[in-house]
């Protein structure tokens, strides 16, 4: 049966601090919220410095803390699906010591981010920490995307990003009749972890077998004309990312103009794209994507972030949320879970 899940950034709260009171004997002094993703189009663009067209979801990781003076950190997750320990103490970095990943691994990329913390300062340069975190403490060599939405966001909005520049600019997504309905495939193959370093890779030869610094300088036509320097499977690569990157930005132009037709069609050809030249799909993300597609009032579905599994995102009117819902369970081999997220902020700082 499908499932709703959604919980509230209050109830968080009350929850992390409680766990706190109880850990530590005192009130929290700080308490922040950051907020989930999911990306409407532009798919393993950001780190061929290509365009990417994320939102912010209403669900959030929310943290609460308090400076201490002994130089140590310590840290207690809530989450029910962390590994064990739960609970962890370390001393802060120094320059003659350097935190390092390890188990367990919930705390890896907290720990990255305090490793890394002090280069930063601007907005940006706290997302590029962020980024160089998920690369040395979680292994995932990722793009800018997840970073960048996640502090720039703001309700109501999709952000535009262009990760050669960091430009951002926001594009309304506020529209009551429309939804957009994510879709967990809930499977997650372990593929991923191998395969999402080696498409980085070879976009990067293409890129240099065409004598470019990134596929974002790349042209279809110039391409078309390198085909021989490259591999066939570098090329299908490299198509993708190419028209990605195009359909990226005339996908922003059609949400601006509100045409969620032409926005629907842009998801559905990054989807085959993802599918057939990318090969990041899986037969659970195609099974989701074609039954949302065969429901009244659905404009696009797509596999959306890295692939192998996760999540689908479906573009569509509100009113037809529930038939779509009950028509992709029904179709769908596996357990699906929905989230039904607005727009919503950045990471912020809470107040009680
Ligand atoms: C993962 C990465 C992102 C991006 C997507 C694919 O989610 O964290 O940086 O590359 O895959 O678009």
């Amino acid at each position: 049966m499908a499932a709703w899940r959604r919980p509230q950034a209050g109830d968080l709260l009350a929850e992390a601090r409680r766990a706190f009171r109880e850990e530590f004997g005192a009130e929290p002094e700080l308490a922040v919220s950051a907020p989930g993703r999911v990306n409407l189009i532009g798919e393993h663009t950001d780190y061929n410095q290509g365009l990417v067209l994320p939102m912010a979801l209403d669900l959030v990781t929310v943290l609460v803390g308090s400076p201490r003076a002994d130089g140590l950190v310590s840290l207690l997750t809530t989450s029910e699906d962390a590994d064990e320990p739960r609970r962890l103490q370390f001393p802060l970095p120094t320059a003659q010591r350097s935190l390092e990943p390890g188990t367990p691994h919930w705390a890896n990329y907290v720990k990255g981010v305090i490793q890394h913390y002090p280069d930063s300062g601007a907005v940006t340069a706290r997302a590029q920490v962020c980024q160089r975190a998920e690369h040395s403490f979680a292994g995932v060599p990722c793009g800018i995307m997840d970073q960048l939405i996640a502090l720039l966001a703001q309700k109501g909005h999709a952000l535009l990003i262009d990760c050669r520049s960091l430009e951002t600019s926001l594009v309304p997504l506020l529209d009551p009749k429309l939804a957009v309905l994510i879709t967990n495939s809930n499977v997650r193959h372990s593929l991923g972890s191998s395969e999402y370093p080696l498409r980085r890779r070879q976009c990067e030869e293409v890129a240099r077998a065409l004598g470019k610094d990134s596929l974002r300088e790349v042209q279809l036509e110039e391409l078309e004309a390198g085909r021989e320097l490259v591999s066939k499977e570098g090329f299908q690569r490299a198509r993708h990312v190419v028209g990605e990157i195009r359909r990226t930005a005339q996908a922003a132009a059609a949400l601006n103009r509100g045409d969620y037709k032409a926005f629907g069609r842009l998801m559905v050809e990054s989807h085959n794209s993802l599918r057939d030249d990318y090969e990041v799909s899986c037969p659970e993300l195609d099974q989701l994507v074609q039954a949302a597609l065969s429901v009244p009032g659905v404009y696009g579905s797509r596999m959306t972030g890295g692939g192998f599994g996760g999540c689908t995102v479906t573009l569509l009117e509100a009113s037809a949320t529930a038939q779509a819902m009950q028509h992709i369970q029904e179709q769908y081999n596996g357990t699906a879970t929905f989230y039904l997220s607005q727009a919503a902020d950045g990471a912020k700082v809470l107040h009680w």
